[in-house]
């Protein structure tokens, strides 16, 4: 008999502590919850617009603007050249004709800035087609090819000579 009062007793405290319990929890939830929604105040008309615009912002835009080319157009010679031409030229890589080295550009000039630009654009045996910068203008490459030719001290009509470039 007294066992079995305990025991009720016992059932009942825990009823009542995971009622406790659970109210608690409730109580947090509601809290926590309200406080989400209290940073929209509900009479917060622009705040409650943004957080709603925000909420059903599109995942992604189509873009109708032109996509910018890898390398920007306007470019002097130089920088063409150091972008674009430098990793064979400077060296002489493959056979590229090396900035610097006279003998083995003047053949080539011999055939005249017109045909070199045309080779530079479409490519000629071991040189690719605008260096493989197919974002470049003919008239970027050919003023990188006056730019080398400068620098290798051959003058050509559009070529102001470099005061450095070895002569
Ligand atoms: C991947 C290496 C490479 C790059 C990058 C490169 N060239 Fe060349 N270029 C060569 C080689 C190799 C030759 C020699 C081709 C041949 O005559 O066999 C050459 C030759 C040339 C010639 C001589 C063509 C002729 O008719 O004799 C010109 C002019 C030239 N390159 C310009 C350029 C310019 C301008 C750029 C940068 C926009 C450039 N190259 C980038 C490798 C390269």
């Amino acid at each position: 008999m007294n066992l079995q009062t305990d025991k009720s007793v016992v059932t009942t405290s825990v009823a009542l502590l995971s009622g406790l319990a659970l109210l608690a929890a409730v109580l947090f939830m509601v809290a926590a919850l309200m406080s989400v929604f209290s940073h929209i105040a509900p009479d917060d008309n622009l705040r409650k617009q943004a957080f709603t615009l925000e909420r059903i912002k599109p995942v992604a835009r189509v873009s109708f603007e032109q996509p910018k080319p890898a390398v920007a157009v306007k470019m002097s010679g130089q920088e063409v050249y150091n972008k674009a031409c430098a990793a064979c030229h400077a060296a002489g890589v493959m056979g590229a004709p090396k900035v610097g080295a006279k003998d083995q550009w003047e053949p080539r000039v011999a055939q005249g800035l017109d045909t070199l630009t045309t080779h530079a654009v479409n490519g000629i045996r071991a040189m690719p087609a605008k260096g493989g910068n197919p974002a470049l203008t003919e008239a970027n490459i050919r003023e990188s090819i006056v730019y080398m030719l400068g620098e290798t001290g051959i003058k050509t009509d559009a070529a102001p000579v470099a005061a450095d470039a070895p002569k």
